[in-house]
């Protein structure tokens, strides 16, 4: 398979006879491994890092560095699939130049786009940071750096009221230059609506089957952490499980000292070692 593209995504609409962009999540250098062996078109690099990962309840306490150092450790696998990372909570509300700025570190970390939550209200920074030659992902819907705001991890875009709001701002990101939409947490009539206007793929993450690709948290889809997963997670495996299995056994073959054994040993072969005691 071929290196993937910023512009080979920004085509992939299923409308246009495209089949639909898979993404994974990923945070280190054998989990980009796995991502990329599996075939997907794009790893996110996701602040979702801070939950999944570090055990935090959101993904407000990630730093620009925090995706600096995980961007560098996945982009170490030199996948075929394009490396997108998160511009996490406070590196892109404070005004353009702190964006750009930002932006680039995860550019020479090793991503070859960054992703930017929010509508109209991102527009300004969303543009920037295309002018400085870094393509933007958009990320509209339940955007979990605006859990306060939500009062919690919600459904979004629920009221006709709502849905017209975010249609207005999918329309703004795409005016704004992003070469893809992330859209998580929303009725699927809504997310149809948004695909079918817009001319940049959709990507969804509990967003229905109508979207131009589809996204997941690597740790949801393998079964990997101990949380409940939401209703949009299909989980493909229980890697949690298998792992505990695995690790028991290792644990077993120590105390009973069945661990190691002659395989897993060094040996004087050549018998130059005197007796040491
Ligand atoms: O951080 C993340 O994992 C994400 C995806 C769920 C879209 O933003
Ligand atoms: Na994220």
């Amino acid at each position: 398979r071929e290196r993937v593209t910023v512009p080979s995504i920004r085509n992939s609409k299923v409308r246009l006879g495209h089949e639909p962009i898979s993404m994974i999540t990923a945070y280190d250098f054998p989990g980009a491994r796995m991502v990329d062996q599996a075939g997907a078109d794009m790893i996110l690099v996701g602040d979702s890092l801070a939950m999944v990962v570090l055990g935090h309840k959101d993904t407000l306490s990630v730093t620009i560095d925090d995706m600096v150092h995980h961007t560098k450790a996945v982009a170490a696998a030199d996948p075929l699939a394009l490396i997108v990372t998160d511009m996490p909570w406070m590196s892109y509300h404070t005004g353009t130049k702190d964006a750009v700025v930002g932006a680039s570190k995860l550019i020479r970390a090793g991503a070859s786009a960054v992703k930017i939550e929010g509508g109209a209200i991102r527009a300004k920074v969303i543009k920037a940071i295309v002018e400085a030659e870094i393509p933007v992902v958009g990320h509209l819907g339940l955007t979990p750096q605006s859990v306060n705001k939500f009062g919690g991890f919600r459904v979004q875009a629920k009221s006709n009221e709502q849905a017209q709001a975010l249609l207005e701002d999918a329309k703004t990101v795409e005016a704004a230059g992003a070469f893809c939409l992330v859209l998580e947490a929303i009725p699927d009539v809504v997310a149809k609506a948004v695909t079918n206007t817009l001319s940049i793929p959709t990507i969804g993450i509990g967003a229905g089957a109508q979207c131009d690709g589809q996204v997941l948290v690597f740790h949801d889809i393998l079964g990997y952490g101990s949380k409940k997963p939401p209703k949009f997670v299909k989980r493909y495996a229980n890697l949690e499980e298998l792992g505990i299995e695995g690790l028991a056994r290792y644990v077993k073959d120590v105390r009973t000292g069945h661990f190691p054994d002659d395989t897993q040993t060094y040996h004087d072969s050549d018998g130059v070692i005197s007796k040491l005691y």
